[in-house]
């Protein structure tokens, strides 16, 4: 297991035993943050956020994990900004970070933008999110939940539910859960299906048994964890068709009435109208839990990574 210096790009590149270590490294994280310890892990390290798509979560938990490992943030989150409004390629705007920093983190509305910036940067890499693809951290922080909350990853009944077709939380976190040998249960909209490439995939790379439905009442019966995503309208050519899919596919409490007790729901952020607001205060609802854990999380992935 070779961690320095090592890409983050999607969760394709870790094995099961990687990606534990990881899990297991962040506990440790957890620990020390619990018990107000002064990391100084990685002082005099620089780590570069380079963000062309709006964040909120992904961008300020990297910035406070390099932060609790006792490292400094430098970046931008406003392309407006920087000279890329003068019409600076991201190659160059590349080139440029990687001279400054140790690390960088990188989100971009293009596919493949991330691993473009690998091939390029000789400092690591790690994808924040390129386009409709991947977002391997947020997979990583949404294990660790799930193991912390429940105790256990495999056997769970794992429902996906909302937008499987753009939302790049879901292709990472597909892959993972059937890696970690969840059963899962994708739950979309017609036309919003996880892509047949990926579902082909992890049936023939791990054996996973899957359900699939645009029926969310069904598909959420049985379920031990609930994750749900919106519908990524920026990614739809008509925000029209992409707000009407949304006001129609949406979890009620009505519906939660009818799973199992200890459901846990869990959700990227940021969320629309797809969790009825009144579910927030149930304790079924753990998103707001799930959003500290992506601070130990990212804290164990930028130790290990970084040279
Ligand atoms: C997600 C993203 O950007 O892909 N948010 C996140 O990183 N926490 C989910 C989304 O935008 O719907």
């Amino acid at each position: 297991m070779k961690f320095k210096g090592k890409d983050i790009i999607s969760i394709r590149d870790f094995t099961k035993e990687e990606i534990e270590k990881i899990l297991d490294e962040a506990e440790k994280m957890e620990a020390a943050l619990a018990k107000n310890t002064n990391l100084e892990l990685l002082k005099g390290k620089i780590l570069a956020t380079l963000f062309f798509e709006p964040s909120t979560r992904t961008r300020l938990s990297f910035a406070t994990a390099m932060q609790k490992l006792g490292g400094n943030v430098i970046g931008f989150d406003n392309v407006e900004a920087t000279s890329i409004a003068k019409g600076e390629s991201l190659i160059d705007t590349v080139r440029t970070a990687e001279k400054y920093c140790d690390l960088i983190v990188i989100r971009h509305p293009k596919e493949g933008s991330a691993r473009l910036a690998a091939e390029i940067s000789e400092k690591p890499v790690i994808n924040a999110g390129d386009g409709a693809n991947q977002h391997p951290t947020q997979t990583l922080l949404d294990l660790y939940t799930i193991r912390k909350l429940k105790g256990r990853i495999e056997g769970l009944n794992v429902a996906l539910v909302g937008d499987l077709k753009y939302g790049r939380v879901m292709k990472s976190l597909a892959y993972a859960l059937a890696m970690f040998k969840a059963n899962l249960t994708l739950v979309s909209p017609l036309g919003l299906e996880l892509p047949e490439e990926i579902t082909k995939e992890i049936i023939e790379k791990f054996d996973a048994e899957i359900i699939q439905t645009d029926n969310i009442f069904s598909g959420i019966k049985n379920a031990d964890v609930i994750y749900v995503c919106r519908i990524q309208k920026e990614r739809f050519e008509d925000v029209y068709e992409a707000e009407k899919l949304q006001k129609s596919f949406k979890i009620t409490s009505q519906m939660l009435e009818k799973t199992k007790e200890d459901v846990i729901i869990l959700h990227a952020l940021p969320k629309t109208v797809e969790i009825e607001p009144s579910i927030d205060k149930t304790k079924k609802a753990k998103y707001f839990e799930q959003v500290y854990y992506g601070i130990p999380v990212r804290m164990a992935i930028i130790n290990l990574v970084c040279p």
